[in-house]
């Protein structure tokens, strides 16, 4: 069992892609408290390349960083000194992003001499769910699910993630990003899928899902970028008939039935392989209205305890880091650390 520190007041800074955020999170003997959460998007910068921009998104996060950072401190009404604690997400990710808020944490942390702990972003995205569910039973299966992470992994408590499975190709929250580009619905996709996908009458012909060798319940998404686009080319109104057009709804909508019934297919399987008392879904596409409610229902069916994140937790923020960084040892010489692009897990 880990031994969880109580009560005190930590500072959490995310800015691993292209969310620049900080968060006042206050740790409690009953689980963290959110005091405050500023996020600065950076879609519109992003959007007409129909994906981050590493070197944008880079240059942005410097000129954000101060005001986000003194923006959480502001709207939890606490200032430098009130804090126990700076925690601030060390990688994966793009390294020019994520030196911005890396660089500037230390430096305050120096100055100030607060402790500073480094933290790895997928733990978090676990830690998102101890907000509301902080007394979830583990071991716990969990599902991270977004841009750049389609991963199932076994946690023994809310500092440990074992992989279990991932995608063998695209990451689910690409599928949602490229399928909305082929129809020219913006950037980023899933929330707009996601509200045609609602708006729909009915759904489209079904996607077919992959099939493997092996015969594992495994994922593959890329093949399905291949049938939006082929569906897109025999019809090629859909390239530009808009959110309102009830085909491009209707395919929204068999879209988002595909990933979610694909994403969550092997769980039951490997809950009970593993023992698990609990599923955890965090990441952008865990924000997926269909996905949400087949997760419900899986749940209610298979007896495992559901946690995921109020949307805005879901998505990349300060406020998972501040809670994951509650739970982990202060770095002892902060200023010899650095931010890795690809940091691996238990490093
Ligand atoms: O975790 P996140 O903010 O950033 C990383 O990729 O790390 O996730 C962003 C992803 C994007 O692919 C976005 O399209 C997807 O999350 N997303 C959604 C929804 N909201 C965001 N996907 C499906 N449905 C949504 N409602
Ligand atoms: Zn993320």
């Amino acid at each position: 069992m880990p031994s969880y520190t109580i009560q005190m007041l930590v500072l959490g800074l995310e800015s691993s892609c292209d969310d620049c955020s900080a968060a006042v999170v206050e740790e409690t003997v009953a689980g963290p408290v959110l005091r405050s959460l500023v996020r600065e998007s950076q879609d519109a910068i992003h959007g007409p390349f129909g994906g981050v921009v590493p070197e944008l998104a880079a240059r942005e996060h410097l000129l954000q960083v101060r005001a986000v950072m003194g923006g959480a401190l502001a709207q939890a009404g606490v200032g430098l000194k009130d804090l126990d604690r700076i925690a601030v997400t060390r990688g994966p990710g793009l390294v020019g992003s994520l030196l911005a808020t890396f660089s500037a944490s230390k430096a305050v942390a120096w100055r100030e001499g607060i402790p500073w702990v480094g933290v790895h972003h997928l733990l978090g995205h676990l830690n998102a769910a101890r907000f509301a569910a902080p007394d979830l039973p583990f071991p716990a299966l969990v599902l991270l699910v977004s841009g750049g992470h389609t991963h199932l992994y076994l946690a023994r408590d809310w500092t440990s993630l074992q992989l279990l499975q991932k995608t063998r190709d695209d990451a689910a929250g690409e599928a949602f990003d490229k399928a909305a580009r082929m129809l020219d619905l913006g950037y980023p996709g899933g929330p707009v899928v996601d509200a045609c996908a609602r708006a729909a009458d009915r759904a489209a012909e079904p996607f077919t899902p992959p099939k493997f060798r092996d015969g594992r319940a495994s994922w593959s998404f890329s093949g399905l970028k291949t049938a939006v686009k082929l569906r897109v080319e025999r019809n090629p109104r859909l390239a530009t008939a808009g959110a309102d057009d009830p085909e491009v709804q209707g395919l929204c909508r068999s879209l988002q039935e595909a990933i979610s019934t694909w994403l969550l297919k092997p769980v039951p399987a490997l809950a009970e392989e593993h023992g698990a008392h609990s599923f955890v879904i965090s990441g952008g596409v865990a924000c997926n209205s269909r996905l949400r409610a087949e997760a419900a229902d899986l749940a209610a069916r298979t007896g495992l305890a559901l946690a995921i994140p109020e949307p805005r937790l879901c998505t990349d923020n300060g406020a998972m880091i501040a809670a994951a960084g509650a739970l982990l040892e202060p770095d002892a010489e902060p200023w010899i650390q650095n931010a890795d692009a690809d940091l691996k897990l238990g490093a």
